[in-house]
């Protein structure tokens, strides 16, 4: 069993999380959970940062003092996160004592080595600010560019480490150790970075008199920790450093996992302190870029931030999930839309995998009685070529989720998705079964069977509760600890002849793509220039009519149609042909609509049923008894059927 330790940064609590926040903490996620399915020994840390001038500003801006505003705000992130399906196991506050101890003792010791210097410190100080600006920060009259004021030139005695020292190790540590920061675009930079000159060594402290929201220095009180010698510790003190369990067993195989803005503190001041503390460094830092949106980094000082729960809440936990790791490329910018969303769902998800299902799923139903059927004596798939693709997936997806290429990982293992959905067409199971050809018949939906439940579970890391319900409808309970990922990438037969599957499969309804906004007008020249055109004793040619045959599509939205399942049904008292119906809508108490259906079926036939309703039809009495809306139904010979969805749905599921 190997060991495998993941980290997102520790945010800062200045504001609340946003999609950039999520992705970060999704990808530690889904690595954790891949690790964890591949059988490793895992730790998965986040958590928050919470010490400094702009948390200060924060809370007095919220009339609150920092204490009560950092409880507020970190207890938002540490919520977030079980919204998201994330499986954190620690979430760690830089204000928590246990904190404050490693990074008193850290600084202690680095200190003691003589790698902690006093030094004179003169720059350009905003006091609106409340920081050191630089010439470049300054405008063209030499203020500062927010408050209009020239800074005043301040020197103050401040605490620095001695990082220059480190330079030629750090160097050599990366050119030894090739994956040690990557992707690679990353590695170069810190390398150039360390090839320009000399590095400054880091100033980390602040006054007092100037910032008490620190943690103090333990070899002058005067001073507190400044920002980076503060908020990088936490990483080993959630391990329990110095001689904490997990931090024997974990540290060694820790990654962490940070966006490209916070590379050089993770790259250049981490190691550095690492080693001038004697501390072994970190194993991998994973750098990834930025979500943009329109071109435009999404943060929150420009406030053009996705909410992440609203995206879940549209859309799907698991769809969001899986669009943010099949978007970005791992290292690169990605733009986040929700047209992109809803594009990758409805053509991944609801085309690809959740099409896959309900088709098998219904053929199993239709030709087995919902029953795995025997395949007999075979213990390969029923066809050579899928049963070799299926291979390579598998083993692509494994190599590159290990690698941190998602996007490509998810897009392996939807060549796999994509060939089953090909095999129902070429092995044509509707033929076989008119043919007679039942063990043929059999082999087909036992191969399509057994690859969808490995799907299931490769995929699992990204999208966890689909994964859940997937193989809970390929009639299996999803158990991590008896999952043996190797032996599931090249076996095949693991799912049980005879195993009873569920009614029906409805992963992923499509979705309405988010209205577009209003196209352009032209510019008024244009349509100066085509009203010159345009022959003057004309009149303008009336709008075209609408042909009355058709509908706009604003017309059928109107209808507000939803599936719901009869709970009772009862004759009308007055009146020969009608039902008094009472249907669950998924509303706070269930629907009375009156239908015309007792000719047709008997109250206990419709008990159960899933019914599809016009729900917005006005109130209308019959007979005394009011219907609040309409089943809906369809006329055969001699007979009526009613309008159902072809899988389970929740109550009062729309239909689009
Ligand atoms: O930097 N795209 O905290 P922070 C992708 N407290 N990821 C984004 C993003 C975007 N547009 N915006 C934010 C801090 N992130 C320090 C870290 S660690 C010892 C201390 C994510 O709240 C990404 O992970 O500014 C980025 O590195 C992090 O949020 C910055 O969070
Ligand atoms: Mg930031």
């Amino acid at each position: 069993m190997s060991r495998f330790s993941i980290t997102t940064p520790i945010y800062y609590v200045n504001a609340k999380p946003h999609l950039g926040h999520a992705y970060t903490t999704i990808v530690a996620d889904s690595l954790a959970r891949f690790h964890r399915l591949c059988g490793d020994e895992t730790f998965f840390l986040t958590g928050t940062d919470e010490h400094g001038d702009k948390i200060v500003q924060a809370a007095e801006k919220a009339g609150s003092t920092p204490q009560q505003y950092v409880d507020a705000v970190s207890a938002q992130f540490r919520d977030l996160w079980p919204a998201l399906g994330v499986t954190n196991d620690d979430f760690i506050r830089t204000t928590e004592p246990r904190h404050k101890a490693v990074v008193q003792a850290i600084l202690q010791k680095v200190y003691d080595a003589g790698d902690i210097y006093l030094k004179n410190y003169e720059g350009l100080y905003c006091y609106g600010c409340e920081q050191f600006l630089t010439e470049k920060d300054l405008d063209a009259q030499g203020c500062c560019p927010d408050h209009k004021v020239p800074p005043a030139k301040i020197s103050e005695a401040n605490y620095f480490f001695r990082m220059s020292k480190y330079q030629g190790w750090l160097k050599e540590h990366i050119l030894a150790n090739p994956d040690f920061i990557r992707p690679e675009r990353y590695r170069n930079e810190v390398l150039s970075m360390l090839d320009m000159g000399v590095l400054d060594d880091l100033c980390i402290s602040r006054p007092k008199t100037r910032l008490t929201w620190g943690i103090e220095l333990p070899f002058d009180p005067d001073y507190v920790t400044y920002v980076w010698f503060d908020a990088l510790i936490n990483y080993v003190t959630a391990m329990g450093w110095p001689d904490g369990a997990l931090f024997a067993r974990f540290w060694e195989h820790t990654d962490h996992l940070v966006a490209k803005d916070i590379l050089k503190p993770h790259a250049v001041f981490w190691p550095t302190m690492l080693k001038a503390a004697g501390l072994p460094v970190y194993r991998h830092l994973n750098v990834h870029g930025y979500w943009l949106i329109k071109d435009t980094k999404m943060s929150k000082s420009l406030g053009n931030v996705v909410e992440p729960l609203a995206m879940r809440d549209r859309y799907g936990l698991d769809a969001f999930r899986y669009f943010l790791l099949r978007e970005m490329r791992f290292g690169r910018d990605a733009s986040f839309s929700e047209e992109a969303l809803v594009g990758r769902l409805n053509a991944d998800l609801a085309n690809d995998l959740g099409n896959l299902f309900s088709r098998v799923l219904a053929m199993t139903h239709k030709y087995f009685g919902g029953q795995v059927p025997d395949p007999g004596a075979r213990t390969a798939p029923a066809d050579a070529d899928l049963g070799e693709l299926a291979r390579n997936a598998f083993a692509n997806y494994t190599t590159l989720f290990a690698r941190l290429e998602f996007g490509q990982a998810l897009e392996s293992l939807w060549e796999l998705v994509r060939a089953l959905n090909k095999y129902v067409d070429s092995a044509a199971p509707w033929a076989l079964f008119k043919q007679g050809r039942t063990d043929e018949l059999a082999a087909v939906l036992y191969t399509l069977l057994e690859m969808m439940r490995k799907v299931a579970l490769f995929v699992w890391p990204v999208m966890p509760g689909t994964a859940e319900a997937m193989t809970a409808q390929l009639g299996g309970a999803f158990d991590l600890a008896r999952v043996d990922l190797g032996a599931e990438a090249q076996g095949f037969g693991g799912l049980a002849p005879g195993t009873a599957l569920a009614a029906g499969s409805n992963l992923f309804p499509r979705v309405d793509p988010p209205r577009e906004e209003p196209a352009p007008q032209p510019a008024a020249e244009e349509k100066a220039k085509a009203k010159d055109k345009a022959k003057p004793e004309k009149k303008a040619a009336p709008a075209p009519q609408p042909d009355p045959g058709v509908i706009e599509f604003a017309d059928f939205q109107k209808l507000d149609l939803r599936v719901g399942t009869v709970l009772a049904a009862a004759p009308h008292p007055d009146a020969d042909r009608l039902f008094v119906v009472q249907v669950d809508l998924g509303e706070a108490a269930p629907r009375q609509v009156v239908a015309g259906l007792r000719e047709f079926f008997q109250a206990e036939d419709l008990v159960g049923r899933q019914v599809v309703v016009v729900a917005n039809l006005a109130p209308r009495a019959l007979r005394g008894q009011t219907s609040h809306g309409m089943i809906l139904a369809v006329r055969r010979d001699g007979g009526m059927e009613l309008l159902t969805a072809s899988g389970a749905v929740a109550a009062g599921a729309k239909v689009s």
